[in-house]
């Protein structure tokens, strides 16, 4: 959806795209008027990091830190082994729960995987999907990505697809390419019709690197996404879809990517880690 659309009257002038605490003061009004489809969300992606004690703990901290989140979606995918810890400690909280990944049976002889119900069963709203590091050093498939996003969907979990290029496609001039194959795999056959996806595009470059995409390029990336997603089911569905970015999102450069139309949030990873870096960019999200 454009900000036009979304903002019923409000036109997003050239100035705007200048500006961008005024684009998201557009976003923020048009949200206001009712329409909560592309609310920013902000996911922490803990990956394989905390115990359940440093869980605990990291909520104590970030709560009162965070301050008001009321206009934003936060998630907080943690490692399996703490999501039973912040269920308790979030419950009421409106923060969410996502998984880092699922296995696409509900159950049986699948040693060391987890399914959706169970996931759900933990408190989660979300879970994380074919994230980079799980492509390539668990080698998971986009035939097996695909399995997982169909398995989500069904238990009424929302999946966060990942898709991205690695810096050697980017210098070959592919990356546009790769992330449609990872989308055109990843989606095959997957009806969206009253259901929820997020998609996340990070780059591998920009992971864990220090080095973020600027915030064109991740507009740039994104709005493909939502073209090429308009394309494969239609454009209410690719208007109404949050597309993330991910890749050393910190508090000092997640103003910068909301305020760009098609960004919807971020999903980040080391800044995540601390209680007070996620809540300064909570805040950060919060003040535009
Ligand atoms: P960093 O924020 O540490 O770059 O990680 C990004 C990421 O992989 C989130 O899923």
């Amino acid at each position: 959806m454009s900000l036009v659309s979304l903002s019923d009257g409000l036109l997003l002038t050239k100035q705007m795209v200048l500006i961008p605490h005024l684009v998201a003061a557009v976003r923020k009004k048009a949200l206001e008027g009712g329409n909560d489809l592309r609310q920013i969300l902000i996911a922490a992606n803990w990956k394989m990091n905390k115990l359940a004690s440093e869980a605990l703990s990291f909520s104590r901290d970030f709560l009162p830190m965070a301050g008001d989140h009321t206009n934003i979606e936060v998630v907080i995918c943690p490692p399996f082994t703490c999501l039973y810890t912040l269920q308790n400690c979030l419950n009421g909280t409106g923060i969410r729960l996502g998984g880092q990944n699922l296995f696409w049976e509900e159950k049986g002889a699948f040693t060391g995987e987890i399914s959706p119900l169970m996931l759900a069963d933990a408190g989660c709203t979300y879970v994380i999907i074919g994230h980079s590091e799980r492509r390539q050093i668990m080698g998971e498939s986009d035939v097996n990505i695909n399995r997982k996003i169909g398995a989500a969907l069904e238990s009424g979990l929302i999946p966060i697809l990942c898709v991205g290029e690695t810096l050697q496609e980017r210098e070959k001039n592919m990356a546009r390419e790769i992330v449609k194959e990872q989308l055109r795999k990843g989606l095959q056959d997957i009806s969206m019709a009253n259901r929820q996806i997020v998609l996340a595009y990070e780059p591998v470059w920009a992971i864990g690197t220090g080095v973020n995409a600027s915030n064109d390029d991740a507009q740039e990336m994104i709005a493909f996404i939502r073209s090429y997603m308009e394309k494969i089911y239609d454009k209410a569905i690719a208007d109404s879809l949050r597309i993330l970015y991910g890749g050393s999102v910190n508090e000092g450069n997640i103003a910068d990517f909301i305020a760009k139309e098609d960004v919807d949030g971020a999903l980040i990873g080391g800044a995540s880690l601390q209680a007070d870096s996620l809540a300064g960019i909570v805040r950060a999200v919060q003040n535009v």
